[in-house]
């Protein structure tokens, strides 16, 4: 029945936002009011903005685009504004304290419920509105926002891990071949047009690719150091002298040392891209990255951020790719040697500022989600792009090679 159906729609999203606010404030539940409102970098918002981000894009779509309503705070939309305002200049808004946000987040969440509840999300023409394409963007927006919020995490010294699911560490580790192949021929690239999926990945069509080979596991930190011994490369971020010669990771305050049985993560594109041309490969493209993920599973990969770091290289064998290449989804975002540039086809939607901004020979393409991607936001055809030169975000790679090496 009708009705039934858009009511169990309904119900279902107001469940998941309630499931991504929950998730959004335990990743800062331990933390004072200072430590939200720091500025760590400048490559970084002080958490406090994100929170009201969140609520304020929330509002913004859902209460203002959707229900046609006022904002209960007019004022702050242009201080929350991504793209009028660069992260280095985020610590010096006017923006609402951390005693002020909670309320607003709960009070634009209640009108977003409201709204909700009366629109039309099946009988309808709107394309923001049919099956619910709105609501998916919000969704996916919060949870990615928990991503940014998760690479500022990593420079909060002593944060305590909320809920650490146990994560990753007791995976098996699979062995097998360096590399596998992938033959040539035709792939189906891109998102089709049912389901959620952001404008950067439509339309799909199909590429006609040459036979190459790739990594069947991230790149690991075993790896990378011996290409830092044998070229002098510069350590990973969070990287540090143990002072007998080895190396530890300091990331949220933690000092461990180094496991070189895990991919290698925070390096930068030149990095990676340096690595590979050492290794007598290069980094594949992102149509390649993307024919050797399919049939990957997001369910059997570290993905949704509690186990608060990565798996060894080989684990999750059972999630592995048609191509045999495991964890091409989670653990580590992949670096590919591809330009952020639209697909041939594409349209903006609902935005220009998402995707169309982006595009250009500045920007390279990562694929593949990382330990503190959100499991609901990957998925094999998802774009993500950076500057070359970006190590704060949760980036490995893998390399490729046009024969068996
Ligand atoms: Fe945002």
């Amino acid at each position: 029945m009708a009705g039934q159906r858009i009511q169990t729609r309904k119900d279902a999203i107001a469940e998941r936002l309630g499931e991504a606010r929950e998730r959004t404030l335990a990743l800062v539940e331990p933390l004072s009011e200072e430590d939200l409102n720091r500025v760590y970098s400048p490559l970084l918002s002080p958490l406090i903005w994100d929170l009201g981000h969140i609520a304020n894009f929330e509002e913004l779509w859902l209460v203002q685009t959707v229900g046609e309503r006022e904002p209960l705070r007019g004022d702050l939309g242009r201080f929350y504004d991504a793209i009028e305002n660069p992260r280095r200049t985020r610590g010096e808004l006017p923006i609402l304290s951390a005693a002020e946000v909670r309320p607003y987040m709960d009070g634009v969440r209640e009108r977003t419920l409201e709204v909700l509840a009366e629109v039309e999300l099946d009988e309808t023409e709107d394309p923001l509105l049919r099956e619910g394409f709105v609501y998916e963007m919000l969704l996916a927006h919060e949870h990615q926002h928990n991503e940014t919020m998760l690479q500022l995490l990593q420079m909060v010294d002593r944060y305590e891990a909320p809920e650490e699911d146990g994560g990753p560490a007791g995976e098996t580790v699979s062995a097998g071949p360096e590399m596998v192949p992938v033959a040539a021929g035709e792939h189906l690239i891109g998102a089709p047009e049912e389901g959620f999926a952001y404008d950067n990945e439509r339309p799909a069509h199909t590429a006609e690719l040459e036979s190459f080979w790739i990594d069947r596991t991230p790149v690991t930190n075993g790896a990378y150091l011996e290409f830092m011994a044998d070229t002098g490369a510069q350590p990973p971020l969070y990287w540090e002298r143990d002072g007998e010669g080895g190396w530890l990771r300091t990331a949220m305050g933690r000092r461990e040392p180094v496991d070189p049985a895990h991919p290698v993560i925070h390096v930068s594109w030149h990095e990676a891209d340096a690595f590979a041309r050492w290794a007598g490969k290069r980094l594949p493209s992102e149509r390649e990255w993307e024919a050797a993920a399919e049939g990957a599973s997001g369910e059997r990969a570290n993905l949704d951020q509690l186990g608060f770091g990565t798996a060894a290289a080989g684990a999750y064998a059972d999630g592995a790719a048609d191509s045999g290449a495991v964890q091409m989804l989670g653990d580590v975002w992949e670096w590919t040697a591809s330009d952020f540039e639209p697909y041939q086809g594409f349209r903006a939607f609902p935005y220009p500022e998402y995707s169309q901004e982006f595009f250009g020979p500045d920007h390279k393409v990562l694929r593949g989600g990382a330990w503190a991607t959100r499991r609901a936001v990957i998925r094999t055809s998802f774009r993500n792009w950076d500057l070359p030169v970006r190590r704060q975000i949760f980036a490995g790679f893998r390399c490729a090679s046009d024969d068996a090496g």
